[in-house]
């Protein structure tokens, strides 16, 4: 796929998720075969830029290219500014996010409630695609409410704006992320523009991404809660899609040494104190499927330093090298490649703590 003078190589994509897509992650991602990772949603106001949470937000030190900053806001002339700056930080794709139903962004008329007001979303994208050099890309769901599924016309709308590429959740914002995303509003907006779309939704398992891909005929693919804990879905997904066939689960070894690695990057960028709590959720995620997950979630939550954090992953990583040299998920767990629940159970209200976190 292209995006602008960018060649993506895998055509699987990893969602923004704020309080998840951190430079860490998104580097882990990458290296395990997504083509692209968009960095969490930044403010556009300048008067967020200085806080902490927004500083890390936009440090790409190292970062795999292309780097995709994510902005969201409903000011035009705001959002081409903010555009400016994160090109001058290092962006190499601008993406707007027009697709987030978090009320902290939905009640400053940004995110997915920009899509009720097509003049404006216009406004946006002729400011913002005029104030940078680079590709703009716009991440949007399939309408404000299942009455108003305006996906196509904001699509026809981006297209003529310039920008360079679609990515659609297959949820009207009403819908939060209750019930099951649909894929033939995605399926419409792929024939009536011709910029590349990427599907997004659901996508679980390397059958689903199949599916999603040939139902709609889509460009490539955006996932996001199935890879948390599970950064090789990527790489399952993709060898799924070139050969038909499904990798073994990955061996013991090798996923004590990513998540290792993942975790010291994730105390280096957050510092110990912060990184040691916001670790947790990542570690938990990556244990949610596993034997003994349960046992050592609740362990993780008790420890408040790096060091002893890293000691216990050892010793569940010990644990599991006994049971066999290939990770072995709970047995609810292997019913489906990966433990759906409770993923699907998150709510807005969900998004909007990692929003706030
Ligand atoms: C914790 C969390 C944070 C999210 N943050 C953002 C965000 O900052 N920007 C955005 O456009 N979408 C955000 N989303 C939506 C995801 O990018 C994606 O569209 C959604 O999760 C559906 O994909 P999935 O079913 O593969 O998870 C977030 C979702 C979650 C679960």
């Amino acid at each position: 796929m292209k995006i602008g003078q960018h060649h993506i190589e895998s055509n699987l994509i990893v969602a923004p998720m704020a309080g998840v897509t951190d430079r860490p992650f998104r580097q882990l991602c990458k290296r395990l075969g997504a083509g692209l990772a968009v960095s969490e949603m930044v403010a556009s106001s300048p008067a967020l830029r200085g806080t902490a949470k927004s500083q890390r937000r936009i440090d790409h030190a190292g970062e795999v290219a292309p780097v995709v900053v994510q902005i969201a806001g409903a000011d035009p002339d705001m959002m081409a500014d903010a555009a400016r700056y994160n090109v001058d930080r290092g962006a190499e794709i601008i993406d707007i996010n027009m697709g987030c139903p978090a009320k902290k962004v939905c009640n400053l008329a940004a995110g997915s409630a920009l899509l009720r007001d097509e003049a404006l979303v216009a406004s946006i994208l002729d400011a913002v695609v005029n104030a940078v050099s680079v590709p703009v890309t716009l991440k949007i769901r399939t309408g404000w409410s299942r009455e108003s599924r305006n996906a196509v016309r904001i699509a026809r709308i981006a297209e003529q704006a310039g920008v360079a590429a679609l990515s659609v959740h297959g949820r009207t914002r009403e819908c939060a992320f209750v019930g099951e995303a649909e894929y033939d509003t995605i399926r419409e907006v792929k024939s009536a523009v011709s910029i590349p779309v990427t599907a997004n939704g659901d996508v679980d398992t390397p059958e689903k991404a199949r599916d999603v891909l040939e139902h709609t005929g889509a460009d490539a693919i955006m996932i996001g809660r199935a890879a948390q804990g599970r950064p090789w879905i990527f790489r399952e997904v993709r060898h799924f899609l070139d050969h038909g066939t499904h990798l073994p689960p990955p061996e013991v070894q090798e996923v004590r040494g990513l998540i290792l690695e993942h975790l010291a990057d994730h105390h280096a960028f957050y510092g110990e104190t912060v990184g040691v709590r916001t670790a947790r959720k990542h570690l938990g995620w990556y244990a949610a499927d596993l034997m003994g997950g349960d046992v050592f979630r609740h362990e993780m939550n008790r420890l408040d330093d790096a060091a002893a954090q890293i000691a216990a992953v050892g010793r569940f990583f010990d644990q599991l090298a006994a049971l066999g040299d290939r990770l072995q998920y709970r047995p609810s767990a292997q019913a489906k490649v990966h433990s759906r629940s409770a993923f699907v159970a998150a709510r807005a209200s969900w998004v909007e703590e990692a929003l706030a976190a």
